[in-house]
């Protein structure tokens, strides 16, 4: 299967999921909306297709997404990941890859959706934090729960200490739930996941 992977900075999720050589999943295209992303070139020395959209060159969100979906087509994907990638989607692109495309987010959603989620959560005075992976809706940070994991909120934590903590959940997490869709284990009907058991 044909999996486009989407950043905008380090691309550690990304590169979580490239290292973890999973069979059944081509990693077509590393596409990046900021051209300083670090992830960018770590793609290019491993030989996979990178391209940059710098949303700064459009004028409004419905004609960067527009353009994003042509550029990422011509990859003719399977599955779309986000992984970092720092924009908010507008419907139409959201539903074009409905029920293909992922995203990771660093809190253990519906809680602290959005920015800064991980100061917000020690704010909050939360004993676990963790981290979502889910099908992409229109609505942000919003769609059916594919994954979650938790780790706990230490007393003297900083934001860097938790989402470091975190980091290392989403990086097996992430790679788990892109093997199980590419191997039809994972999909969502009706916007519930199936989560088939291996047999
Ligand atoms: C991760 O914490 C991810 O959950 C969030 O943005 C961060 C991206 O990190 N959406 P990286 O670029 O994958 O290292």
């Amino acid at each position: 299967k044909n999996v486009v992977i989407l950043i905008s900075g380090r691309g550690s999720n990304m590169q979580s999921i490239v290292n973890a050589n999973i069979i059944g999943a081509k990693i077509v295209a590393v596409i990046s909306n900021r051209p300083d992303a670090g992830g960018l070139a770590w793609a290019q020395e491993r030989g996979i297709a990178t391209a940059v959209l710098n949303h700064r060159d459009f004028d409004n969100r419905e004609a960067f997404d527009a353009q994003l979906q042509q550029v990422i087509d011509a990859y003719q994907p399977d599955l779309v990941v986000l992984a970092g990638f720092m924009r908010i989607l507008t419907a139409n692109f959201c539903l074009h890859y409905q029920n293909r495309m992922l995203n990771i987010h660093p809190s253990l959603l519906p809680s602290f959706k959005g920015l800064h989620t991980h100061q917000a959560a020690i704010d909050a005075g939360c004993k676990l934090a963790g981290c979502t992976v889910h099908f992409v809706t229109p609505e942000l940070d919003h769609g059916p729960i594919i994954s979650q994991g938790a780790v706990p909120i230490l007393p003297d934590d900083s934001a860097d200490d938790l989402a470091a903590r975190i980091l290392t959940v989403e990086h097996q997490l992430y790679p788990q739930a892109v093997a199980d869709f590419v191997t039809g284990r994972l999909s969502v009907q009706d916007g519930k996941v199936i989560n088939a058991q291996p047999t």
